[in-house]
């Protein structure tokens, strides 16, 4: 995508939707979610949390599994690893409400891509999903709000895709130019 070189782990990200259905190593996930817990967050409240489900153990991934609509469902019931992700609602040191908690979420979760993608590993959002039946299934308390559903694991076959997503999976994913995207002054180029 584009010219100019950036990291290599950033210019191999992506979101696949066939994974393989070997297990993701405990270390491996050890370390991502190491490097989710280090994400800078607004006054450092750490809002993001992570319930983890293995499809080994099942219990915990077919909960998670469940709440995805069918769309999603069709290939990310390969995954070997589901995650529920969610963000706490308020400051804990003063009840008041967080509205960066989304924000810090995300930047919790680009780390942990990032460093997945370190370790061999790609990963999938999903915002379709059921966030009342995360909460039934999962028992969350009211003070977390789930947010996304993460498919994680070893990038698989492509042949192992429904046609019409394979096709999918092809078409090239563009991105805004950065005229678009970055000014020196409002509507004004700042990247030549
Ligand atoms: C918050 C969020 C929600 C998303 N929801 C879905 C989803 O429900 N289903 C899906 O197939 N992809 C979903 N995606 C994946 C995006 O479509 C994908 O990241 C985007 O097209 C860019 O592609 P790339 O990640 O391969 O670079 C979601 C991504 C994010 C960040």
């Amino acid at each position: 995508m584009g010219n100019i070189k950036v990291h290599e782990l950033i210019e191999t990200r992506w979101s696949p939707r066939a994974y393989l259905t070997k297990d993701v190593e405990n270390e491996k996930l050890h370390r991502i979610f190491e490097a989710s817990r280090r994400a800078p967050s607004a006054m450092n409240e750490q809002p993001w949390r992570y319930v983890v489900g293995l499809k080994k153990d099942e219990q915990v991934w077919k909960s998670i599994a469940d709440t995805l609509n069918e769309g999603n469902q069709i290939w990310a019931q390969h995954a070997p690893v589901l995650i529920l992700t969610l963000a706490k609602k308020h400051y804990t040191r003063n009840g008041a409400e967080n509205t960066s908690r989304n924000y810090d979420l995300g930047q919790s979760v680009a780390y942990l891509s990032i460093q997945a993608t370190n370790e061999g590993l790609f990963l999938h959002q999903m915002g379709g999903f059921s966030r009342e039946k995360a909460i039934e299934n999962l028992q969350i308390p009211e003070e977390f709000e789930p947010v996304t559903v993460i498919a994680l694991g070893y990038k698989g076959d492509l042949n192992t895709l429904p046609l019409n997503l394979q096709e999918r999976e092809k078409q090239m994913i563009n991105r805004l130019p950065l005229s678009e995207l970055v000014f020196s002054n409002w509507g004004k180029n700042f990247l030549l």
